[in-house]
């Protein structure tokens, strides 16, 4: 329903854990990312859409400051008449002028994505380091925070919604990268190992 069969190249982009549920021939796979629930809404609703989803997710990743195994994404879909790339960007860039300041400095990348066309990934200026390079943003001096794009033709079709007449965005945003510039935490594994003198800094 993404737009990508079973045997597409892209389904490395998200490498998986299985889990083997007891009965011969049926593997359950922890979900690896948010952006299915487009799909059960858009078979669900009628446009126009205004959805956003948060979630858990899994991903056997190489573990390190920046990855974690387990992360959570925040799923945004927009369909309306007439939407554009232009709409995506500016809602872009005013979350990320509320998350962090008016001086947010974002980069969108063109990248890939079955599910979208045109795709990007975002980066923001990586306000650990102030840009200047570090073990978070892999000297780099931005951090990824999320992929979008134009929702795919194929997919509004394949959910019964006709792509002449409709258009939208969506977003998958990675939320714990998000808390790591928000927060200046250098470590995402912080997040995940419930330390009390980490916990109670946000009220736990
Ligand atoms: N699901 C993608 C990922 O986990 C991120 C993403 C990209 C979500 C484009 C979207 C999208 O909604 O339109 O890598």
């Amino acid at each position: 329903m993404l737009n990508f069969p079973p045997d597409h190249p892209a389904r490395d982009m998200q490498d998986t854990f299985f889990v083997t549920s007891g009965n011969p021939g049926s593997d359950v796979l922890l979900r690896t990312h948010t952006s299915p629930v487009q799909v059960r809404v858009m078979l669900d609703q009628k446009p126009p859409i205004r959805v956003i989803c948060p979630g858990k997710v899994y991903r056997n990743e190489a573990i390190s400051s920046r990855s974690y195994c387990v992360f959570h994404q925040l799923e945004g879909l927009y369909i309306d008449k007439k939407v554009s790339f232009a709409d995506l960007k500016a809602t872009i860039y005013s979350f990320a002028k509320q998350m962090f300041g008016t001086d947010v400095k974002l980069r969108f990348r063109p990248s890939f994505f079955p599910f979208t066309e045109p795709s990007a990934e975002v980066d923001v200026t990586c306000y650990l380091c102030g840009g200047k390079g570090c073990k978070v943003c892999k000297k780099s001096g931005w951090l990824e925070i999320m992929g979008c794009g134009m929702v795919h033709p194929n997919v509004m079709r394949n959910c019964g919604i006709d792509p002449e007449e409709w258009s939208g965005y969506a977003f998958g945003m990675g939320v714990d990268r998000t808390v790591l510039l928000r927060y200046k935490i250098d470590d995402i594994r912080l997040l995940f190992e419930n330390d009390l003198r980490m916990l109670r800094q946000f009220g736990a």
